[in-house]
């Protein structure tokens, strides 16, 4: 789906979100684990307030291990409380229930101290598009039960799911723009297939891919293409793209005149990238 986000836009699907939060007592915020920082909405903390909020690193299956573990750190530091899941299988989407309840507890204990019996919790998952919302809403459903092509803007009834343990989610996600100001966040979000490709030139995508992945994953690279020569450090985006150029070479990306099709060589990198072929990788680091 993809979603032009005009200033208009972006303050309906504010205040759609402030609306429904009005009826919950927890928000999930869908983060994608391989970008956990480009996937947040800037205004996140404004929008959701003092609402408990719980941390979903999404898609854990195709990030780094050890960098998602780095960014649980970094954001439990931050007094957030953080889970890895995998929405596509599940993986982790069973401890959601018993997070919810820690975020909860004194609420909970306060209404069984007043004699009340706890209702379950109320839910509401938001996140920027293509994060996974529909995939776990379904998920914790346990049935195709996300309202999918919901549009900022468009306001519709809105039910609630019931999922195993005392949890209720709402069927609508709350739909969340990504940050546009920063053209890294721009080339991340890119790399990993949540910005459409027609938007940023796949060149500039995969040079910006390259340069990172010299950095931090240069074995799994050099590899991936027999780079025999891979330099250690990319310090441009001229440099990234005469590795482009080595890669279109080894993969028979040649177009017309026998002149090396970087595009073809960009698709090859990111497709790799983002079917996990060049291994788990994440493509940010939290900042100390
Ligand atoms: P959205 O509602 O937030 O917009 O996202 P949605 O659930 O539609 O998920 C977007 C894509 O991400 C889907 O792929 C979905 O299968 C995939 N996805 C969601 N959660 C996970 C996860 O935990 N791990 C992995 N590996 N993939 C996940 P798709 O239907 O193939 O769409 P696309 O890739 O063609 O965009």
């Amino acid at each position: 789906m993809t979603i032009q986000w005009f200033p208009g836009h972006m303050t309906r699907a504010k205040r759609q979100i402030e609306e429904k939060l009005k009826l919950i007592d927890v928000v999930f915020e869908l983060l994608d684990a391989r970008v956990p920082e480009s996937s947040r909405n800037p205004m996140i903390d404004e929008i959701v307030g003092s609402k408990p909020r719980l941390l979903l690193l999404n898609k854990a299956d195709l990030a780094d291990a050890e960098a998602t573990v780095r960014w649980s750190e970094h954001f439990r530091a931050l007094g957030r409380e953080v889970l890895a899941i995998d929405a596509n299988t599940g993986s982790g989407v069973r401890d959601i229930p018993g997070r919810v309840k820690v975020l909860l507890k004194e609420k909970i204990e306060r209404q069984i101290s007043k004699g009340m019996r706890p209702r379950p919790a109320r839910a509401l998952i938001v996140g920027i598009p293509n994060v996974g919302k529909s995939t776990l809403i379904n998920r914790l459903a346990g049935r195709n039960a996300a309202v999918t092509g919901d549009r900022p803007g468009v306001t519709k009834g809105q039910q609630w799911i019931r999922t195993g343990g005392d949890l209720e989610l709402l069927d609508t996600p709350g739909i969340l723009w990504p940050k546009f100001e920063d053209p890294e966040v721009g080339f991340r979000l890119a790399a990993t297939g949540a910005i459409k490709e027609e938007i940023l030139p796949i060149e500039e995508v995969a040079c910006f891919t390259l340069r990172w992945l010299t950095k931090a994953y240069r074995e799994a690279l050099a590899e991936r293409y027999g780079l025999t020569e891979l330099p250690e450090d990319l310090p441009d985006l001229a440099a990234a793209a005469e590795v482009l150029e080595e890669i279109g070479r080894r993969r028979g990306c040649v177009g017309s005149g026998g002149r090396i099709d970087y595009e073809k060589a960009s698709g090859v990198l990111l497709r790799d990238l983002r079917s996990g072929k060049l291994g788990r990788i994440t493509l940010e680091a939290p900042v100390r």
